[in-house]
């Protein structure tokens, strides 16, 4: 499988690796499928998710929408430590939190950490459909789900996306976990975008 690298920016200069990184329902037919979340919640627990979460973005910027961090101060009490929270309103006099990072837009918050090595977009539901829509990202990290959950915000169509579908991402890894001691069955896949391949 290839790997790709981040596309040089203007003046040929690397741009950080963009890692779009979220745990989706898999339930194709059902209205839960592309579920991710549910009010200030996830529509599940799963630890193990968790872990690979932290795992993955410690040290390194997380970019999300101002819901998804509200989210996370009802979830942790604060910004997740260890990386720089960077937080996506178009009223940023009105998010304020000590340690946070706020930014109007995508674009802005991606050039305030054009030196960085990766940055994680880590949702909202529109954050993520921007970062798509606009091909940004270098790859994703997916943790599908199985089966149905309630909640109200859905990530959006990807299907597409994917190189079966003739889409520009392609299955680099995959781990599967089977359901157990009560919770879904679920695996983490990691799509690369293919090298050469144009915004879709
Ligand atoms: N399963 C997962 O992996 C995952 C990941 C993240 C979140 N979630 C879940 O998703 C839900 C929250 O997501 P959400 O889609 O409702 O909201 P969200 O995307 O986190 O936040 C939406 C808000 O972010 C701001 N925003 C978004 N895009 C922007 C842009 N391009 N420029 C400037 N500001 C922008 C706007 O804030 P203002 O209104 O302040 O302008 C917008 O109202 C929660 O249930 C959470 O648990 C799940």
């Amino acid at each position: 499988m290839s790997t790709p690298s981040p596309a040089p920016a203007g003046g040929g200069r690397q741009r950080p690796e963009v890692v779009v990184i979220a745990a989706v329902a898999e339930a194709p037919g059902t209205p839960s499928d592309r579920l991710i979340g549910d009010g200030l919640e996830l529509p599940w627990h799963l630890p193990t998710d968790f872990k690979r979460f932290k795992t993955l973005t410690t040290g390194h910027p997380l970019v999300m929408g101002r819901k998804t961090f509200e989210s996370l101060l009802h979830q942790n009490g604060g910004p997740l430590p260890n990386r720089e929270n960077v937080v996506l309103t178009r009223h940023p006099t009105r998010v304020d939190h000590p340690g946070i990072h706020v930014y109007s837009g995508l674009t802005e918050a991606l050039d305030a950490f054009a030196d960085a090595e990766r940055v994680f977009i880590g949702g909202g539901a529109g954050v993520y459909r921007s970062v798509l829509d606009e091909g940004l990202a270098d790859r994703l990290e997916l943790t599908f789900v199985e089966g149905e959950f309630s909640g109200d915000t859905f990530f959006p169509p990807y299907r597409h996306l994917l190189t079966p579908q003739g889409g520009p991402y392609e299955l680099a890894s995959r781990e599967r976990f089977p359901a157990a001691d009560g919770r879904p069955a679920f695996r983490f896949d990691t799509y690369k975008r293919i090298r050469g391949h144009g915004t879709p």
